[in-house]
């Protein structure tokens, strides 16, 4: 039959949103080509009238939040040429993708402040920055869930990733509430409404964010979304060097390079939690006090003394190196070496140039080095959990045995900006969390 015309008002919302949402029946998915064409130029003719933003509201039939089970319309290569503006003729070809996402029987996501889109912390030209039109993510599928995020850890990979590798929305450590299941029989036992905390593969900075179910845990009571979410990144990196890298073992010895930011805390914090009699740790002298408060033995002041020649050579079991190769020109690899006790000693690094990460990720590392990744699973979310419960075992409440250092920070427009430009700037103390509300 003969389909509708395409009428510019059920575009006006979603020009400027990026992503064309609209239902299954509209022309611009069963239409002929030339009506996807036509479609096209309505939507380019749009964009140009109202310059990103339309000038009148649609009517409100039209004005609607995606709905799961809505097509998803995303219009890939326009290319049309001719003057449209002058009354010209238009000319190109165009090609659509046009996924449909399966309807649910979880409801969708509750309208927050009355928007289509949410709030993110999106990568764009010169760095991530607060969009308030980030597209909702798609339903989740089958071994998904999609959780209403109440707080997620900012790390520098956030800042340092394109946007071709990481996506457009940052944030890879999670803590939240499970809004929707993508399939009942695949959800790793979790259910609408429980509280859980973990990985994600880029996305966590938003107000929604979808999560495999093998990479997040139960968030127990005793600690809050806060901590939960300043976990995944920095101290899963820290117990997989330390234990699984590192081989630390109680009595032993640890040098923290690096331990007062994000991971070098963590690591003093796991280090003295799994049973080490000496941990060193270097970093500025303000921030002395600090890592001692955390379970440091000595702390070397990398401003005034040069660790290589303070230290005694042969003498750690375990070097952590969170410092070397993260942008400021901290170069510690030679220097610290002889410090290991040889034949047994290890290397750890979780950053280092380009020909270490080849030589790390291939396996070709010297001996005693190693140059590790994060590896996201859970088993080692709840290994972790098991080190921070509370002393009392088993405890509901309680203070956990490790307690993170985390600064909280809105997001918002100034709290995006200012948490990536400290994290750039290298001398953060702990983990900086974005907070929703
Ligand atoms: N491989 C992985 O899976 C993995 C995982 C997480 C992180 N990383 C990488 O590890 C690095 C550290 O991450 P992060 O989250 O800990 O970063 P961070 O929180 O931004 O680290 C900031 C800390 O670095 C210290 N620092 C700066 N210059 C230093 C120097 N010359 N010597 C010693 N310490 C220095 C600062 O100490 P002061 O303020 O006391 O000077 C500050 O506390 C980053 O490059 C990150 O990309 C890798």
């Amino acid at each position: 039959g003969a389909e509708p015309p395409i009428e510019a008002h059920n575009l006006a919302h979603t020009t400027f949103k990026r992503h064309w949402w609209c239902n299954a029946s509209t022309p611009f998915v069963s239409g002929s080509g030339a009506q996807r064409t036509r479609g096209i130029l309505a939507w380019k003719l749009h964009v140009r009238a109202h310059s990103r933003r339309p000038a009148q509201r649609p009517p409100s039939a039209t004005r609607r939040r995606p709905w799961w089970g809505d097509a998803c319309l995303r219009p890939l290569r326009p290319l049309v040429s001719g003057n449209r503006r002058r009354g010209g003729v238009a000319r190109g070809c165009c090609c659509f993708s046009v996924r449909f996402l399966p309807r649910r029987n979880s409801p969708p996501p509750p309208r927050r402040s009355g928007r289509w889109a949410m709030l993110a912390s999106v990568r764009g030209r010169g760095g991530p920055v607060l969009s308030r039109v980030a597209p909702l993510p798609r339903a989740p599928r089958g071994g998904e869930l999609l959780l209403r995020v109440e707080a997620a850890g900012v790390n520098p990979v956030d800042y340092k990733l394109p946007r071709l590798v990481a996506g457009r929305i940052t944030g890879m450590d999670v803590s939240g509430v499970v809004e929707a299941v993508g399939d009942e029989s695949n959800s790793g036992g979790f259910e609408v409404g429980d509280a859980v905390w973990g990985h994600t593969f880029g996305g966590a900075h938003a107000h929604r964010a979808v999560v495999r179910c093998d990479v997040v845990a139960r968030k127990p009571p005793w600690l809050s979304h806060a901590q939960a979410a300043a976990l995944p990144v920095a101290y899963i990196t820290g117990l997989q060097g330390l234990r699984d890298a590192g081989g630390l073992r109680r009595g032993g010895s640890v040098l923290v390079i690096g331990a007062s930011g994000g991971t070098g805390v963590a690591a003093v914090q796991l280090a003295t939690a799994m049973g080490a009699a000496e941990v060193v740790a270097v970093c500025s002298g303000k921030n002395a006090d600090l890592v001692r408060s955390y379970g440091a033995t000595r702390v070397v002041d990398y401003t005034k003394e040069d660790v290589g020649e303070v230290c005694e050579a042969g003498h750690f079991d375990v070097i952590y190196d969170a410092a070397t190769g993260s942008g400021a020109g901290e170069k510690y690899t030679a220097r610290v070496l002889p410090l290991l006790r040889p034949k047994t000693g290890q290397y750890v690094q979780i950053n280092g140039s380009a020909w270490r990460w080849i030589r790390g990720l291939t396996g070709t590392m010297p001996k005693q080095q190693h140059l590790i990744l994060t590896k996201a699973n859970r088993a080692d979310l709840e290994a972790l959990l098991a080190l921070m419960a509370p002393p009392a075992g088993g405890a509901e409440q309680g203070t956990p045995a490790i307690v993170p250092l985390v600064e909280e920070v809105l997001l918002d427009e100034h709290g995006v900006k200012d948490v990536f430009a400290r994290l750039k700037g290298r001398h953060t103390r702990g983990k900086l969390v974005f907070i929703m509300r």
